[in-house]
């Protein structure tokens, strides 16, 4: 957990590594004179390894991940200063508007924790990455909430901001963070790792079912107890082989850019899980390696499953026949810390 080539995040003072905001005044409606609009992006997750290593006092788990930002994104726009009652709507009705999204507590937080009144706000949010994949697309759209308006306001340290975030959610600190990162505890404690190597693809495939995050988590405690694993209806499911994915093997693979050991270092604790309830996990994934995939994968509880190429043309090949079984395929690749 040492070395130069890591920077602890917990604890790191710098002011909040500036992502593409920008901030527009509005001069159009006089009204709204003292209006002012952030435009900003929200990079989806995958990891590329997820390990449950226990049960905390807590009820939280203790996990250890890898993680990375590609390129598939939302886009958020933030007004602020409306004078009119807070709204928080997105282009995809089957994500929560209003207080139920995370943008809603995300702003919240930052506004209580500034002891500021924005005069009114309201977040519009384009959807691109897909809702209940394991991708973080809500707590991407949060992170990049906490970032804009501390990037306008600049009021919070960045230690401050990551603990808003970890208020937020579990996966709002990395958000935060981005780029290549080994994620340990509830998700907070960051590191960061070596940027990807060039030249690598992802196919991003979407199959139609979700998974409670929480189930998932009581189905690994009683899988790692030794217990019968069953469903919220009480059905016995076939017990499944536990993964325990080889987190330095994928540390190792990122260091030395060596991209056939990053895929054959894939692993995801919950995709024995998932995949025993959804046979389609194991479809994608083979077809995915026959069609080039130097390894595929679940990101995070599902039901997103990737494959990882080491070239776009292959990418496209597979991502195409991919529509077939999945109503949502992209292609992508990774990005840096925004
Ligand atoms: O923090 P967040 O609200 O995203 O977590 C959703 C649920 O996932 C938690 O209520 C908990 O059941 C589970 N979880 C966990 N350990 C973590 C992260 C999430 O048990 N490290």
């Amino acid at each position: 957990m040492t070395g130069p080539r890591r920077q602890q995040a917990t604890g790191n003072r710098q002011q909040a590594t500036v992502p593409p905001v920008a901030a527009i005044m509005d001069r159009h409606n006089p009204s709204e004179s003292a209006a002012v609009t952030l435009e900003a992006v929200a990079y989806g997750k995958l990891n590329l390894t997820l390990d449950v290593l226990g049960k905390r006092a807590d009820g939280y788990h203790d996990l250890e991940m890898v993680m990375i930002s590609v390129s598939l994104a939302d886009r958020l726009s933030i007004r602020l200063g409306t004078g009119l009652p807070w709204t928080v709507t997105c282009d995809r009705g089957s994500i929560p508007q209003g207080e139920g999204n995370l943008c809603w507590k995300a702003a919240r937080r930052y506004c209580d924790a500034a002891g500021l009144d924005p005069k009114g706000l309201s977040i519009q949010i384009q959807k691109n990455i897909p809702a209940q994949g394991g991708m973080a697309g809500g707590s991407s759209d949060a992170a990049a909430v906490l970032r804009a308006l501390n990037g306008h306001y600049k009021l919070l340290p960045e230690q401050k901001l990551m603990e808003l975030a970890l208020e937020v959610g579990s996966d709002v600190p990395y958000c935060l963070f981005g780029g290549a990162a080994l994620a340990r505890g509830r998700g907070e404690l960051l590191t960061r790792l070596r940027p990807l190597p060039e030249g690598l693809w992802f196919v991003l495939a979407r199959p139609d079912f979700s998974v409670s995050t929480p189930e998932l988590f009581r189905e690994i405690d009683a899988l790692r107890h030794c217990e019968p694993v069953t469903d919220v209806t009480g059905v016995a499911i076939r017990s499944p082989a536990q993964v325990r994915p080889d987190t330095a093997a994928m540390e190792s693979a990122i260091l030395r850019g060596d991209l056939e050991a990053m895929g054959k270092a894939l692993a995801n604790a919950f995709e024995p899980l998932v995949a025993a309830r959804y046979p389609v996990v194991k479809e994608l994934k083979s077809i995915m390696l026959t069609q080039g995939a130097l390894g595929a994968c679940l990101t995070g509880t599902g039901s997103v499953v990737f494959g990882l190429y080491n070239s776009k043309f292959k990418a496209a090949a597979s991502a195409l026949t991919l529509k077939d079984l999945c109503a949502e395929v992209h292609i992508a690749t990774s990005v840096p810390r925004p």
